[in-house]
């Protein structure tokens, strides 16, 4: 049976904009996340706490932060890959954030410049000092399925990372289809790998969308009893350390989806496709959303 709600984490002010070739302003970015926020989302991810020379476009990490007017009842998480990253975020009002490995060594290297036991061995510290500030911690699992530079990545890889997340204390394990490689064959394989070594309740699907599989995958994963999804509005986004990756899912897609379904995401679907417009508008493009688009063309 499917249930009668899920959760949606909103990843486009992060994933999405930290992708974008030309500097969105900072005004724009906040903008964004009150939106989003306004259309019903209950956590949207804003920004990383990471190197500038790495991701240009996320620079106004602090500024972003502190600018956002912040609605009650909703959770505002940010990237942090190490102690620097989450201190910074921390003055500049950090809740919630969230450390990011993968499940293919040579992304790891590319994507945080390190080996996956050196991660595991950084974020120690992240995981301690948040858990001293009652800062929930959600952990990232790139990769999963398929790797940029390795190719297939075996689900039991997949799972070992995700476990090992989830002891050090992550609070939700997102697990990142990075590539959007993935199709609901070897999501399914993949999901019921992890929730062998973690409960199903802990994590979350993650699924880029290059190949057009990221609804089916969402479904699938439903199927399976996954109940938080991360999808981006106007399906923006990609890495920069995952050539030729495209955007997340997009929220509208999603929300389109669940409510076939019967199940509840909170999001007034309207108000999306306005942002949508809105936001793919200022980027100088239409939404990649098949949803907005048809909607906007009623
Ligand atoms: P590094 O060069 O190994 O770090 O980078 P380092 O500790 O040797 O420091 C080098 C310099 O970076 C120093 O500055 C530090 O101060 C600075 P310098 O002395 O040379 O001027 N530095 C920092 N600056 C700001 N914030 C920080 C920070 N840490 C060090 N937190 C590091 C290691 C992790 C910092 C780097 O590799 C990095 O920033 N990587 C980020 C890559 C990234 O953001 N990727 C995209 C997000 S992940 C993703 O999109 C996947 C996901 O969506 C899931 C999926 O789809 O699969 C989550
Ligand atoms: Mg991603």
């Amino acid at each position: 049976a499917l249930p009668k709600s899920i959760k949606l984490v909103e990843v486009g002010p992060r994933d999405g904009l930290q992708n974008e070739a030309g500097q969105v302003p900072t005004a724009v970015k906040v903008e964004l996340v009150e939106r989003l926020a306004e259309a019903g989302l209950r956590t949207v991810e804003v920004t990383s706490f990471v190197s500038a020379r790495w991701v240009p476009q996320m620079a106004d990490h602090a500024e972003v932060l502190r600018a956002i007017r912040r609605k009650d009842g909703v959770a505002y998480p940010v990237l942090t890959p190490n102690l620097q990253g989450l201190e910074a975020a921390v003055a500049a009002g950090a809740k919630e954030v969230a450390i990011f490995g993968a499940a293919s060594e040579t992304f790891s290297r590319r994507n945080i410049n390190c080996s996956i036991e050196e991660s595991l061995a950084r974020f120690v510290p992240v995981l301690r000092a948040a858990e001293a500030l009652g800062i929930p911690v959600r952990g990232y699992a790139s990769c999963v399925v398929d790797c940029p530079f390795e190719g297939h990545i075996q689900p039991e890889a997949a799972a070992d990372l995700a476990r090992r997340l989830f002891d050090l204390g992550c609070c939700e394990i997102s697990l990142g289809d990075t590539t959007g490689r993935g199709h609901p064959a070897s999501i399914a394989r993949m999901v019921e790998a992890c929730a062998r070594v973690v409960p199903m309740d802990r994590l979350a699907g993650h699924y880029h969308d290059t190949y057009g599989m990221a609804v089916a995958n969402i479904h699938a994963s439903l199927r399976l009893g996954m109940r938080v999804f991360d999808s981006s509005v106007a399906g923006l986004g990609g890495c920069p350390y995952a050539p030729g990756a495209t955007g997340n899912v997009a929220t509208e897609d999603v929300v389109w989806l669940m409510r076939g379904l019967g199940v509840e995401t909170g999001v007034d679907l309207e108000a999306l496709v306005s942002v949508s417009a809105w936001i793919s508008a200022c980027l100088g493009r239409p939404p990649a959303s098949r949803v907005a688009r048809a909607l906007l063309a009623k």
